[in-house]
């Protein structure tokens, strides 16, 4: 699968929806994941994102591990998202912000 780690966190770009052959995203408040069920591991979705967020999982940084199983627990109280929509208002401010999982609205 692949997998939403940090960086969506307080941004939510949401370029990625629009190219997931799938449609495996799942939307929060303030983040997005991917379904590990859905997910074909097209990484299609990869390159959209402008602050990198999308990793393969095998890909996923040490630090970043936890998103993996965060990604899994969330998109079973998430609904779908499929077309792109406005990033959040602040995006631009948070998109290079490190340690942001304190930020993430469930
Ligand atoms: Fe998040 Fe990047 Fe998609 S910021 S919503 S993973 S384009």
């Amino acid at each position: 699968t692949h997998v939403v780690t940090e960086a969506c966190i307080r941004c939510k770009y949401t370029d990625c929806v629009d190219v997931c052959p799938v449609d495996c995203f799942r939307e929060g408040p303030n983040f997005l994941v991917i379904d590990p069920d859905e997910c074909i591991d097209c990484a299609v979705c990869i390159p959209e994102c402008p602050v990198n967020a999308i990793l393969p999982e095998e890909d996923v940084p040490s630090d970043q591990l936890h998103f993996i199983q965060l990604n899994a627990e969330l998109v079973k109280g998430w609904p779908s998202i499929t077309k792109r929509k406005a990033a959040l208002p602040d995006a631009d401010e948070w998109k290079n912000r490190k340690d942001k999982l304190d930020e993430l609205i469930r």
